[in-house]
């Protein structure tokens, strides 16, 4: 935590934050030197001192901050009642994926505290109670199941799948949640602060080419695609690689490979269908060894929730085939499923009157929203994208578009609290 008393130094003599100020707090906090970008894992160092960054600001704004038995925080403007029911939430997250850009979940943070500090300034005195909240593992870059925090507070995932989920070196989460002030007995569905949720609007970077060309700063969100992970095991014979004829091989990674083109082939014929494959693990994985195992990971996303069933179905039939002409064995395991989600359209219009330039836009990309959005009003605002690149350093967002965004977020908000 050495790095956070230089921040606090330095937001002690600044008036009014910027969403850039903010930003640039906390630039410093996991860069990374080989993958370029940011990697911020949950329960890193690197996002426990995001963590703990975003409680200290959370407190210089005199907000109630409290972390629930899921590890998501929460930041609460309370009404002098300290009636909790109806409140009014946004917020986003802090993790990253490997190599990710600055802006993705972060921005919708520090968005949130600038437009608590917009609707201080203009003497706003909420009739309902609005909170800040920070959910962990929203990538699912440590864990696998994206946006496990917001999954786990809506019961979205089997607590005990979710205690049982390991990361790349092996750990659980419960004992990684335990090791970070949890009691993994008592994860799961949070029904006491789902019932005060009367409204959920995130904050986002746009993550695509949706807003570029529209001559537009902010966008409203519509719907999100739905999409789900699989993990794909291809199971051969490990091997000399000096030794072993080609003929005479078993080896998975011809067959993972022949795979991931057949994936590729299969979301091309499918209109509107994504299907990649980021991450691929051989086992041992050794330059002189032919691997005994490859598992790769499979993301499909599309509108159609059937269509997405039979580009997965499809594939796995493929890889059975592709696996057995290599002399290898596949099996294929679903990871998580999120369905397509349309956001609450009475929510939206109330936010289009508030907005009322603001385009409409759906996205590819999966958010906290998306999981709240079956059991409480949710909606989200986007922030223009000029790269149209993201999960990956050169995502970008410039100053005055951050700045506009946070104060579309207060004047939401406000419409929201009267
Ligand atoms: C998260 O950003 C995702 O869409 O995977
Ligand atoms: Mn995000
Ligand atoms: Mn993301």
């Amino acid at each position: 935590m050495t790095h956070l008393t230089g921040i606090l130094t330095h937001q002690a003599s600044t008036t009014a934050a910027t969403v850039t100020g903010l930003l640039s707090d906390i630039a410093n906090l996991g860069t990374d030197t080989v993958r370029g970008g940011y990697t911020r894992p949950v329960y890193s160092t690197a996002e426990l001192d995001l963590r703990e960054w975003f409680i200290q600001e959370a407190n210089r704004r005199g907000l109630a901050v409290e972390t629930d038995r899921n590890g998501s925080i929460w930041a609460w403007w309370d009404t002098p009642t300290k009636d909790r029911s109806n409140a009014l939430v946004t917020g986003s997250h802090l993790d990253s994926v490997p190599g990710g850009g600055p802006f993705d979940g972060p921005l919708g943070v520090a968005s949130a505290l600038v437009a608590v500090d917009i609707l201080k300034s203009r003497g706003t005195n909420p009739t309902r109670p609005l909170a800040v909240v920070v959910f962990p593992e929203e990538e699912g870059s440590r864990f696998g199941v994206a946006c496990l925090g917001s999954r786990l507070m809506t019961g979205a995932i089997d607590p005990d799948k979710a205690r049982n989920l390991r990361d790349p070196d092996g750990n659980t989460f419960a004992d990684t949640a335990k090791a970070n002030g949890l009691d993994p007995r008592f994860i799961g569905r949070d029904e006491v602060l789902l019932g005060q949720i009367g409204a959920f609007v995130e904050l986002h970077v746009e993550q695509g080419r949706g807003l570029i060309g529209l001559d537009q700063p902010i966008a409203i969100a519509s719907s999100i695609l739905g999409h789900g992970r699989w993990r794909l095991s291809f199971h051969g014979q490990g091997n000399h690689a000096g030794t072993t004829l080609m003929a005479d091989r078993h080896d998975p990674m011809i067959a993972a490979s022949r795979t991931v083109v057949a994936i590729r082939d299969t979301a091309r014929e499918q209109p509107h269908a994504r299907a990649t494959v980021g991450r691929l693990q051989p086992v041992p994985g050794g330059t002189n060894v032919i691997a005994s195992r490859v598992d790769f990971w499979l993301d499909i996303r599309h509108p159609d929730d059937a269509v997405t069933a039979a580009v997965v179905e499809s594939i796995h039939t493929q890889a059975q085939l592709i696996a057995a002409e290599e002399g290898c064995t596949v099996d294929l395991r679903e990871e998580s499923l999120s369905p397509t989600v349309h956001f609450d359209p009475a929510l939206q219009k109330q936010l289009q009157k508030a907005l009322p330039e603001a385009p409409i836009l759906d996205t590819g990309a999966g958010h906290d929203a998306g999981v709240l959005s079956p059991h409480v009003p949710t909606a989200m605002i986007f922030v223009r994208n000029p790269s149209g690149v993201s999960h990956s350093p050169e995502e970008h967002v410039v100053d005055e578009d951050a700045d506009t965004g946070a104060q579309a977020l207060a004047d939401a908000l406000q419409a929201l609290l009267v």
